[in-house]
């Protein structure tokens, strides 16, 4: 059976709430992703078009926490502050999302929820903060499932069905329910991948374990000109669509098969190719939009030259937008920063950036 349906079989024994006296307190810190192979294009219910394939981030990260106690009125009330501030525009998501979960955890019809949250990243940065919010709340949620009525009752089924929660409330949150590398979506090379929900990886590789340090250079904090769901429709009627859904298969393929074999220059040169087929996808979509900014392109020609006279392992990626995330590994963090020091960092506005790396996974605050 998929998930959903044993969901929704589940959501009969998660109806009636348990009695219980004043209010209680879950809460969950999440962190961002950041996809090496891009899921872009969607059908019903935030099934993706393709598999995609992330890291997860260590530093970039979202704290929620839900108190919740029994329904006073008939309808229960859903309150939501943002780094203490009532009225964000994200407040009317967050509603959406968790009126949307109702047929799977039916119980939150039951209570008032009062949910607070913020980022460790500044709101304003042009970061996606979609992933880690609702992987944060989706967290909670299933805590108070667990907490009312004692299921998921393994780790491993308790992330899986916290995963299948978040990516209704964005895509790419399905992914960061996980540490390290996580993939989303079915793939025939990897047994257990299901469009439904992130599914941790584990890679051995020759040359040791691939541990990435990712530095997001902010090229601008300007809101984006089309947001991801709008993005995501373009990918309707596109003339490449069938085209790059297999193109991203593939890419998911060898992509796991250059960091076994340890090949840096085909894991950069596939990491590279699949940002830029995104952007390309927006150029060449019916509404032919393009996210980048002239910093993005200077930052990126920077970079390969860069790898041509050091021989280091050094790459770009990009996401909805024209922030470029420079992707190293850890071990030479000393000779990248004093190069982003001195030569990128005029390309940030503000000369900001951000310094992050690949982590654990989720925390459970309370
Ligand atoms: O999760 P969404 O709907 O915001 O889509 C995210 C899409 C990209 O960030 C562009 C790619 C990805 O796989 O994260």
């Amino acid at each position: 059976m998929n998930l959903k349906d044993t969901y929704l079989n589940e959501a009969e024994m998660l109806k009636q709430v348990p009695a219980f006296e004043g209010s209680k307190n879950v809460g969950w810190k999440s962190p961002s992703n950041i996809a090496l192979i891009k899921y872009w294009g969607k059908r019903n219910d935030q099934l993706p078009q393709n598999p995609s394939l992330s890291f997860t981030l260590k530093n970039s990260f979202t704290e929620t926490s839900v108190e919740y106690s029994l329904k006073k009125d008939s309808e229960s009330q859903i309150s939501f502050s943002f780094e203490g501030s009532e009225k964000t525009d994200f407040h009317y998501r967050i509603i959406k999302f968790t009126q949307s979960l109702y047929h799977y955890l039916p119980f939150l019809q039951q209570l008032d929820l009062k949910i607070e949250s913020l980022n460790s990243f500044p709101h304003s940065s042009g970061i996606a903060s979609s992933a880690s919010a609702m992987s944060a709340l989706a967290l909670c949620y299933t805590s108070i499932q667990f907490d009312l009525f004692g299921t998921p009752d393994s780790k491993e089924k308790f992330l899986e069905k916290a995963s299948f929660l978040s990516r209704l409330g964005s895509g790419s949150a399905a992914r960061s329910v996980f540490g390290n590398f996580v993939l989303w979506g079915k793939s025939e090379a990897i047994p257990g991948s299901t469009d439904e929900a992130g599914i941790p990886m584990h890679f051995i590789s020759k040359n040791g374990d691939l541990t990435l340090s990712d530095a997001i250079l902010i090229t601008s904090s300007d809101k984006k000109k089309v947001g991801s769901s709008m993005g995501h429709s373009q990918m309707e009627g596109h003339p490449w669509a069938e085209m790059r859904y297999e193109q991203a298969r593939e890419n998911i393929s060898k992509l796991i098969t250059s960091i076994q074999a340890g090949n840096d220059v085909n894991i950069i040169n596939i990491i590279e190719k699949e940002a830029l087929n995104l952007h390309a996808l927006m150029m060449t979509s019916a509404k032919g939009f393009s996210l980048l900014n002239d910093n993005t392109w200077k930052i990126i020609d920077e970079i390969r030259n860069f790898r041509n006279k050091k021989k280091i392992f050094v790459a770009f990626t990009l996401d909805a937008g024209p922030n470029v995330h420079l992707i190293y590994r850890q071990q030479d963090a000393a000779i990248i920063k004093d190069w982003i020091q001195k030569e990128l960092v005029k390309y940030c506005e503000n000369g900001y950036w951000i310094d992050d790396e690949i982590g654990s996974g989720p925390e459970k605050l309370n």
